[in-house]
């Protein structure tokens, strides 16, 4: 039957996805020589997961800047040279019938690259990390511009979604949390000052993109003092005013693990979070975290928890989950149309 909620479409600001289904970002760190380019074994990685019937592909943490990576074998998207990949790689995922989603990126104090770092304070992330230069009001406009540069190129690759790293604690992250944010200028200070920075790269992307733009949140710094769901029910209204279209709830990595509260992990273990969201900032949701069961992807979507499931690891060992999810849910599903004279 096609009774699912989890294989029904959905569309979000005219882009439609054909199914719930989303391949979660996920590093490969796979880049050579530290060019950023998109290598074949990301079009492997990526198209397979679209013959596999996932709805939308959002692809890994890509840098808006050099200084910006995780690594220095991340994908990028600094400069136009980047286009010509990613606009291959967007054309294999459309014509294996998905969407696809960039997800831009901005490492912080948490990169580990040889360029100097810049994070909201001079603090680093631990013992052993690179010390951070504390940004000036120069260095924040000069890197919203780059997050603006990186969604004029990915409209110019082709994607369908453009999905903002606000989560893990990466930059825009540490912005946002009072553990790490304790800049005295317009940046810092209250949740209204120290969303100041994920504000003005909203509005600097929505210049040049109009399709639909989620955000990834750490909804908990599982700290005392750390911002919680509560706080994000907040944000997200404001995101949703700005004109964000989806908010994708993750949560942690925002201070070293030894500081953290312990963090419980079980099936669907963040899946509160975009439930709250959801159903408090009236606001769409990804849920995402240790959802690897038909059954239980469908009782999220079906119980209006959340909009869409976004899948990791379960994607690398199953790329073809959503056919392994849809036998467990009795759903139909599509096969690429190449296959069809097998029948
Ligand atoms: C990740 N994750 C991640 N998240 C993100 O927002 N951007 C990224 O680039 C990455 N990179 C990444 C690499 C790898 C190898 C893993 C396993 C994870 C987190 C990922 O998107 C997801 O939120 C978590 O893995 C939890 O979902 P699963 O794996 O339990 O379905």
């Amino acid at each position: 039957s096609n009774n699912t909620a989890l294989f029904s479409p959905i569309t979000i600001n005219g882009v439609t996805l054909k199914n719930r289904i989303v391949m979660s970002p996920m590093c490969m760190y796979s880049c050579l020589e530290q060019d950023g380019k998109v290598t074949s074994f990301h079009k492997t990685h990526y198209i397979s997961r679209a013959v596999g019937q996932v709805g939308l592909i959002c692809l890994e943490a890509t840098a808006v800047s050099t200084e910006g990576r995780i690594s220095e074998e991340d994908l990028g998207i600094w400069n136009d040279e980047h286009v010509t990949g990613l606009k291959e790689l967007v054309h294999g995922i459309h014509e294996a019938g998905s969407k696809a989603a960039i997800q831009l990126a901005h490492a912080g104090r948490k990169a580990m690259v040889k360029e100097d770092i810049i994070a909201p304070t001079a603090e680093p992330h631990k013992e052993g990390m690179k010390v951070p230069v504390a940004m000036s009001e120069e260095q924040i406009k000069k890197t919203i511009n780059d997050f603006k540069e990186g969604a004029r190129r990915a409209k110019e690759a082709g994607f369908d979604i453009i999905e903002l790293h606000g989560a893990h604690g990466y930059l825009i992250n540490e912005f946002l949390s009072p553990l790490i944010n304790t800049r005295q200028d317009q940046y810092g200070g209250n949740m209204e000052n120290r969303y100041r920075f994920l504000k003005e790269i909203i509005t600097s992307v929505k210049e040049v993109w109009d399709g639909p733009l989620f955000v990834r949140i750490s909804a908990s710094d599982y700290h005392e003092q750390g911002n919680n769901a509560d706080t994000y029910v907040s944000v997200a209204q404001w995101m949703k005013e700005q004109g964000v279209d989806l908010v994708d709830c993750s949560s942690g990595g925002v201070i070293q693990v030894k500081l953290q509260q312990k963090i419980n992990v079980f099936p669907g273990y963040q899946v509160a979070f975009a439930d709250k969201i959801r159903n408090e900032a009236h606001i769409a949701t990804g849920a995402v975290g240790m959802i690897t069961s038909g059954l239980q992807a469908e009782e999220i979507i079906q119980n209006n928890r959340a909009d869409l499931v976004f899948i990791g690891r379960e994607l690398l060992r199953d790329p073809y989950w959503p056919r392994t999810a849809a036998k467990e849910l009795n759903a139909t599903i599509e096969s690429p149309q190449q296959y069809n004279r097998a029948w």
